[in-house]
């Protein structure tokens, strides 16, 4: 049977739903989450350091008639390092993480001083890019090569912008080639999931993988 919600239901009131706008979250999230893939994005700052910053709500296309890919990062808020580091050098790229290697890359959050290296402060390796000005975390099984393209509010004035990027070129580890459901597969990320039925007192994020549940077409 489903249940209806256009408004938040009571049953949320003074939960983390309901105090998370303070954040930029509307409560229809935790209801109605939809996973996203999880991934690092680096940058240089304008000091020269390696900026590196965990990001989710986003999604990857093909555009321009079949003559390009691209990255749509939904969400990045104007206040942090990656905006401003995208805004000043245009290059970025996108890391995608093991699981092993996920509480290394959650710990840029914790190392994100203007003046530090957040790659090499939180264990990881600063590798090179080919085709544009910005660092890689070498231990990351994919990372994509972008070019900034543009950024646009969602709604006039809001303090997060989508940015778009072009992927350029790739690296990616042959495991995850072999396989794109084994131990190197992108991650999902799932925010706070609730059900306003059964309320708990404290809930978390989780982190996901992919498994197959259908074939599809044959080309
Ligand atoms: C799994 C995960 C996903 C995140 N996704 C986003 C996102 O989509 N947009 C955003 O603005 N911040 C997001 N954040 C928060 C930033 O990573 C965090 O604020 C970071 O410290 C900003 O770093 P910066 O100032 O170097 O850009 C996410 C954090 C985590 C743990």
């Amino acid at each position: 049977m489903k249940q209806h919600y256009k408004e938040m239901p009571s049953s949320l009131q003074g939960t983390y739903a309901e105090f998370s706008r303070n954040f930029g979250f509307d409560w229809k999230e935790f209801i109605m989450g939809i996973p996203t893939p999880m991934f690092l994005v680096t940058t240089y700052k304008s000091n020269g350091q390696p900026n590196a910053t965990m990001q989710s709500w986003a999604t990857f296309t093909s555009a321009d008639h079949g003559n390009g890919y691209f990255a749509v990062l939904a969400s990045v808020t104007k206040g942090g390092h990656l905006h401003q580091t995208l805004n000043e050098k245009k290059e970025a790229v996108i890391n995608f993480m093991s699981s092993d290697k996920y509480e290394d890359c959650m710990k840029t959050i914790q190392n994100n001083q203007f003046e530090a290296d957040e790659i090499s402060a939180s264990g990881l390796t600063v590798a090179k890019a080919s085709w544009v000005d910005a660092p890689m975390v070498e231990e990351c099984f994919m990372n994509l090569e972008c070019k900034y393209l543009w950024e646009k509010e969602i709604v006039p004035g809001d303090d997060h912008v989508i940015v778009c990027l072009e992927i350029v070129g790739g690296h990616v580890d042959e495991e995850f080639l072999a396989d794109r459901f084994g131990e190197k597969s992108v991650s999902y990320n799932i925010h706070y999931p609730m059900d306003p039925n059964n309320v708990k007192e404290k809930g978390c994020d989780y982190v996901a993988g992919l498994k197959v549940t259908n074939r599809s077409y044959e080309y």
